[in-house]
């Protein structure tokens, strides 16, 4: 049986449309759903959204609609996206879902009946014309931030979780075990929450109705956390009778088999409430929490509430989608920011794909055909297991061509750590150091030179062929980051399935050495910087 891995996005809330944000934590889950998949692992992969709560209702209400039809319409935009952006996605779950909301509320009462939750008493800044309950940093000059007026202090009756119970092991687990990635954020959570005392956890609230009904005590509804992150498990099966999955919520958290990701705003939920809940349910805990930072546009954090926002379909409508996968990926720093910007994307675009990348694989098969027809040529015996033998014998192997031939084949490795980490922009960034690597190998090795010489076509074979290896090699690795684009890839150097395979991207000497390849569209477009700049400005 293959060992299972099972990665999570966040589940986002469908109080608008998804955005640029949202598809950076689900386009990176889908690159390492794929990659664990092509190592053979037993992969689950989900997302899903979060369609609860008072924001949920208050949206619906402003755009005159009941909530569930209101969720309905975003989550099916949500789901064309993800489809759009290739996302390979196993399950989605809905906050919604019959299964999910029993599931919950049984999660509650198991909490409650071991003595973990309590009644008593929420209180808040509350606005009376709009019935919400705010903080105070959440007030707006001590306004309500929604509508501006003036706002009580209040008390609601609420139930409540104890957190203390389970400080000692939440600290354990952030400060002495690799679970919460980058580094970084533990020192945040332990001096920022750890250190001043957990405080109990609201986890019910009477002032909205929108949400799962507290199963013994009508009037309440479960509040956000318990309902949001108990998605991991109930989407396995956990309380529930829809799916029978629970292998994938692996003990082994050392071997990171489950990894949850999100960006850096909901770390505190993800590496304290849901550790505590976890805890009180007496459930193995999860391997892995990493947390990326924000796209950031025009300086401000991406997002619903200030507006910001870049529309993924435009995008990938004029650049290709593989294309937009690539850039997002790769110029986000594993911990920081990126600073979105289309003079950026467009440079990404034009240097790495289209010249460094497509420029390699069209002028080789160019080549390629140019002066063998397409086919090169069999230099006898056994073409696939001692290539670089038969290579011996005809023409002597350059000091140049080993450091290819090493460098492409000790690529697979370094991307297998990277992928652990998960340092998806240095994964790319070492693939194309070898792109950059073979582009060097032809100025090099000059093949128009080589080529008007009868004399010189088994050396010029032998380049050739060194330069379809590369790529077939980082286009392999590359099939997880861009899933569309690589196929084609496959397909013009004349690489079957099994030379694409993970265990043949850490060999060299794998394509069949006559090996036919098909000239093809181009793969990666140039675009002119300054129209598009222009273009993009104008939407
Ligand atoms: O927080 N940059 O949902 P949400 C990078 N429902 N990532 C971004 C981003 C940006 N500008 N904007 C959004 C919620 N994201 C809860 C989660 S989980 C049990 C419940 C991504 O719709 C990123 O993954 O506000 C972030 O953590 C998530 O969307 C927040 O989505």
């Amino acid at each position: 049986m293959n060992k299972t891995f099972y990665i999570t996005t966040p589940i986002y809330y469908p109080s608008g449309n998804p955005h640029i944000g949202h598809c950076y934590t689900t386009v990176a889950c889908d690159t390492i759903a794929r990659y664990k998949r092509w190592q053979g692992f037993d992969v689950m992969f989900s997302t899903g959204t979060d369609e609860h709560g008072m924001k949920i209702e208050e949206s619906a209400k402003k755009a005159e609609m009941e909530p569930q039809a209101y969720v309905d319409e975003i989550v099916a935009n949500f789901k064309k996206l993800w489809a759009y952006m290739n996302i390979s996605y196993d399950r989605y779950i809905r906050t919604t879902d019959d299964y999910h909301k029993s599931a919950v509320q049984n999660i509650f009462k198991k909490i409650y009946d071991k003595g973990y939750i309590y009644k008593g008493e929420y209180s808040g800044k509350y606005c009376v014309p709009d019935e919400s309950f705010w903080t105070e940093s959440q007030l707006k000059d001590g306004k309500c931030p929604e509508c501006g007026r003036g706002v009580i202090d209040a008390k609601e009756e609420a139930y409540f979780m104890k957190m203390q119970p389970f400080a000692e092991k939440i600290k354990k687990l952030l400060t002495e075990t690799d679970f919460l990635k980058p580094a970084a954020r533990v020192n945040e959570m332990v001096n920022n929450f750890l250190k001043p005392g957990l405080e109990d956890l609201c986890v019910s609230r009477t002032s909205f109705k929108w949400g799962v009904p507290v199963p013994f005590d009508e009037g309440h509804v479960v509040y956000v956390w318990i309902d949001a992150l108990s998605n991991y498990i109930t989407l396995l099966g956990y309380e529930n009778e829809e799916y029978n999955d629970m292998k994938f919520w692996a003990e082994n958290s050392a071997a990171g088999s489950v990894v949850h990701m999100t960006a850096k705003e909901i770390v505190r939920f993800h590496s304290i409430i849901w550790i505590a809940i976890l805890l009180a349910l007496d459930l193995p805990l999860p391997g892995r929490l990493y947390s990326h930072g924000w796209i950031n546009f025009g300086g401000q954090k991406m997002g619903k509430s200030t507006g910001n926002v870049i529309d993924p379909f435009v995008l990938g409508e004029r650049y290709g989608v593989d294309a937009v996968r690539y850039q997002i990926l790769r110029d986000m720093p594993f911990s920081g920011d990126m600073d979105f910007s289309n003079e950026l994307m467009l440079s990404r675009i034009n240097t790495d794909l289209a010249n460094d990348f497509g420029n390699l694989v069209s002028r080789t098969v160019a080549m390629v055909e140019k002066y063998f027809d397409g086919t090169l040529p069999f230099l006898g015996g056994n073409a696939r297991l001692s290539y670089n033998d038969k290579i011996n014998i005809i023409a002597t192997v350059t000091a140049q061509d080993t450091e290819l031939s090493l460098l492409a084949s000790g690529l697979k490795s370094k991307i297998d750590t990277l992928i652990e980490e998960p340092q998806l922009s240095a994964s790319l960034a070492e693939i194309f150091k070898v792109i950059s690597r073979a582009n060097k190998y032809i100025d090099e090795t000059e093949p128009w030179i080589l080529a008007k010489d009868e004399a010189n076509k088994p050396r010029l074979a032998q380049v050739l062929y060194n330069l379809l290896e590369t790529i077939r090699i980082c286009s392999s690795l590359l099939a997880a980051f861009m899933p569309s684009a690589m196929p084609k890839v496959f397909e013009q150097i004349g690489a079957d399935t099994i030379c694409t395979s993970y265990e043949n991207a850490g060999e060299w000497g794998v394509l069949p050495q006559n090996v036919t390849v098909r000239r093809g569209e181009i793969i990666f477009p140039r675009f002119d910087v300054a129209k598009e700049i222009e273009y993009l400005k104008e939407l």
